[in-house]
């Protein structure tokens, strides 16, 4: 499966004209490294930058990715909304920024940063930041205003041509797009000589901007060109003597967009203004739940949804039937929204509405227990679809003070973070409510903060989870609702684990089972049995380690938690590993592989083939611990990933030594205990390097492992695994300190000086005076040293350095040996 190159959504309809401005824009992508489209809103600034990206899709092997950023509100977003598009998870405490960096290095990557211009200042220096740190990395933008920082190249979006004169008017863009989009509309509307001079003076009034047209071009069924001019002519003027210092364009726009307002019903105009309230796409239950009230009864909001499609004013999505609005519609619907006084009462009903949807999807998604997998996934998806309009809703709650309902809101999200990855963003909410949360009810207090816990301690700071669990399960307890107190008890047991302290993890799991009760909820049933499971065998009780382990993932596909299920699955493999039992842990991280696959959770997948790459490489079957191990890399590196990475140059390093390569072996050990040290973070494996160290130490002498063990240290990830899968050598990446001198002894200066003549080592031992076998020692070690593979790298490296057998240090000759 080769992973996705784009995220470039399909076309809604039928782009129109732009050739040239393609071809140039196509051109300047490469030659500037962030190129802003920048004009007013609606002239066609991020339709343009679509056709750009699609265009140029080939030029960017490691892919073009769309970053939407007019639904965000807050400028912290903007970093989280980047990372999720381009599918990375957050790995441990890393900082988001330092894991993006470190994706987007070295890769031929276009990020297309659309509608900035609220955010400018945190888009500004995120592009710098990363255009900085990542040479290969291109960004275009699109904002009305320009980001201002160096090297950017600003692009103003022009108009579609209006119909010159003497020019046939069906050549003119703008015309083209009109007639376009009345056909779209069923008018039937079709270019007449009768018609054409009214097409071609209403084209010229709207300046060529495409929004305009298309807003006109929407009520072709009704009025015929020449009607609309003049009715938008009536708004144009109506408007300037309002606001004259506008631009004239803009101003065109705000015409075109009143007048079709003023010709919606007035219900139409109650909904139109009253969508505003959302950020990004929404849908018909949202609609309903927040926009219906006594003046708008819910079951007319689908039927006057309709109507503004109709009209261009709101956007359908079929593929994920979603409903969203253009930015400079939206716009003019919050403007409407305000002077009708409802600003605050829609945001409030955005918050208590979607506070409620989502406390229920989120049980559905958890707790709920008579629910298919399937359902599960939809409930979960759904809450991803309106993640943005969460986030909306949190912003005012945190606003606005209404502190229970934002803790309510974040809780319900709590499932959707945990499996999408996002720890640091649900853990900044949760501590925006938390710390304003004194007086508010035990109940959602205590939930927030053991959602806290279970968030940070994803993030291994196991001390700020320590402390909102404590707290958080007091709170429960007090509550007396069993489910949040099993929750709690579960959470709380499962991090005693961890900590290694088995007796209070062994109580609470207990005490979990005693609250929930049968028939309670499967998931925390599950969760406890699966951690009094970890403390058997971490107690050594085997069988009843795994056969406990067995019974709560049987409980978790019993009630349909195929999430759970893997998860499960995972801890079970890594608990047979740890007891020595290999072919269980073998068959249990089979069963998590696919279920993650079904679960649709990457992270887990990539876990769990890198741990059963490990143990099938010990069990020596070296093709399907490889084919495991390709598969993990892959997995990985698309999500910027470390962690599976290290268990993977495990696995390499222990086929390695099945073949007796023992210098592979040592050099692959070394790179994934580096890797693991550089994360902080470490593989649940019984697998250890150091009979192998012992091994080779007996063989070869502490020296030269202990240098293979500093060079292995010394790879980067890439490197580890392309000599590890490829058994490519790493290029010296820089250059020993004090060059060549320092590195290597004076004979061998003199060696790389013959090397560099393209002598053999017969030649080089006549030369030198010394024995064949003493020269293809010195070579060797030349090689051992400067981590080369070949005397043409040697020699490469030679003239660099400007090694010659004049050079400072070169050395008499020695008697012959
Ligand atoms: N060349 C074109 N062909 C067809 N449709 C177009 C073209 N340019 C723009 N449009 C349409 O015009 C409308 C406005 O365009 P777009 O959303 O790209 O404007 P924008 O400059 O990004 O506005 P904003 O500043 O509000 O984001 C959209 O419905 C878009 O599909
Ligand atoms: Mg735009």
């Amino acid at each position: 499966m080769s992973p996705r190159r784009h995220n470039i959504p399909a076309e809604p309809n039928q782009f129109v004209g732009r050739s040239r401005d393609l071809d140039e824009l196509s051109r300047l992508v490469h030659e500037t490294r962030l190129l802003t489209l920048s004009g007013i809103g609606g002239i066609g600034k991020t339709r343009c930058a679509l056709q750009l990206a699609t265009r140029v899709v080939e030029h960017f092997p490691d892919g073009v990715w769309l970053v939407e950023l007019a639904k965000l509100t807050r400028p912290d977003l903007v970093l989280h909304e980047v990372v999720g598009t381009l599918g990375l998870r957050e790995e441990g405490g890393r900082p988001l920024l330092d894991s993006l960096r470190d994706f987007l290095y070295g890769k031929r990557l276009l990020l297309v940063l659309d509608n900035c211009e609220h955010l400018v200042q945190p888009c500004a220096e995120l592009a710098e930041s990363l255009l900085a740190a990542c040479p290969e990395l291109r960004v275009v933008a699109t904002s009305r205003e320009p980001l201002k920082i160096p090297g950017e190249l600003v692009w103003r979006v022009p108009p579609l041509a209006v119909p010159l004169p003497g020019q046939p008017i069906e050549q003119a863009e703008s015309v083209e797009l009109f007639l376009h989009r009345a056909r779209a509309a069923g008018s039937g509307l079709a270019l007449t000589a009768d018609n054409a001079p009214d097409i071609e003076r209403l084209c010229r009034d709207l300046d060529g901007l495409p929004l305009a047209l298309e807003l006109a071009a929407a009520r072709t069924c009704v009025l015929s060109p020449g009607q609309i001019a003049q009715r938008i002519g009536d708004r144009f003027r109506l408007l300037t003597t309002a606001s004259r210092t506008t631009p004239a364009r803009q101003r065109t726009l705000q015409a075109t967009i009143d007048w079709s307002h003023a010709l919606l019903s007035p219900a139409e105009q109650v909904l139109f203004r009253r969508l505003s309230a959302f950020s990004g796409p929404f849908t018909l239950d949202l609609a309903e739940l927040v926009c219906a009230d006594g003046d708008l009864p819910a079951f007319q909001v689908l039927d006057r949804l309709a109507l503004l499609v109709e009209k261009s004013l709101v956007l359908f999505d079929q593929g994920d039937a979603c409903y969203r609005l253009l930015e400079s519609t939206r716009q003019f619907a919050a403007d409407r929204l305000e002077q009708a006084g409802e600003s605050a009462t829609m945001a409030d009903r955005l918050l208590h509405g979607l506070a409620a949807l989502a406390t229920r999807h989120g049980h559905d998604m958890w707790l709920t227990d008579d629910r298919a997998w399937a359902d599960r996934a939809a409930a979960r998806d759904l809450l991803l679809r309106l993640a943005d309009n969460a986030r909306q809703a949190m912003t005012w709650a945190a606003a606005s003070g209404q502190i229970a309902h934002g803790l309510r809101l974040a809780c319900a999200y709590m499932p959707a973070w945990m499996i999408t990855g996002s720890f640091a963003e649900g853990r900044g909410w949760l501590e925006t409510f938390l710390e304003r949360s004194e007086g508010e009810p035990a109940e959602l207090v205590g939930d927030a903060l053991v959602c806290h816990s279970a968030l940070v301690f994803e993030q291994h700071d196991s001390a700020a989870a320590e402390r909102s669990v404590a707290r958080g399960l007091e709170l429960c307890r007090a509550a007396g609702s069993p489910v949040l107190l099993g929750f709690a008890l579960d959470i709380s047991a499962m991090q005693a684990v961890f900590r290694g302290e088995l007796a209070p993890a062994r109580a609470r799991a207990q005490e979990a089972l005693e609250v929930i009760g049968p028939g309670g909820s499967g998931y925390l049933e599950a969760g406890a049995r699966m951690i009094l499971a970890s403390v058997s065998g971490l107690e050594g009780h085997r069988r009843e380690a795994l056969a406990g382990g067995e019974g709560a993932i049987e409980c978790y596909l019993q009630t349909g938690q195929l999430y759970g299920a893997a998860r499960a699955g995972l801890e079970l493999g890594r608990l047979g590993d740890a007891l020595g039992e290999l072919d269980f842990a073998r068959r249990q991280l089979d069963r998590a592989i696919s279920l993650a696959g079904e679960a649709g959770s990457q992270p887990l997948l990539a876990l769990a083939l890198g741990l059963l790459g490990l143990i099938l490489a010990r069990q020596d079957q070296g093709d399907d611990a490889t084919d495991r191990i390709r598969e993990c890399v892959r997995l990985s590196q698309s999500m910027g990933q470390h962690l599976p990475v290290a268990s993977a140059l495990m696995a390499l390093a222990v086929l390695a030594e099945e073949q007796e390569d023992l210098e592979p072996a040592v050099r692959l050990w070394a790179a994934a205990k580096a890797l693991e040290q550089r994360l902080g973070l470490f593989t649940f494996t019984s697998a250890s390097p150091e009979p192998l160290l012992a091994r080779a130490r007996a063989r070869l002498g502490d020296g030269l492992v202990s240098q293979w063990w500093a060079m292995g240290s010394a790879m980067s990830e890439e490197e580890a695994v392309r000599y590890g899968l490829e058994g490519v050598r790493p290029a010296r990446v820089a250059k020993p300190a004090g060059g060549a001198t320092t590195v290597l002894t004076a004979r061998e200066r003199e060696i790389v000086a013959l090397i560099r003549r393209g002598m053999s080592n017969k030649a080089i031992a006549e030369e030198l005076f010394i024995s064949p076998a003493t020269a293809a020692r010195h070579v060797a070690n030349i090689l051992t040293k400067l981590n080369f593979s070949s005397r043409s790298q040697v020699a490469a490296w030679g003239a660099e350095l400007h090694i010659g057998l004049h050079s400072p240090g070169h050395a008499g000759r020695e008697p012959r040996s």
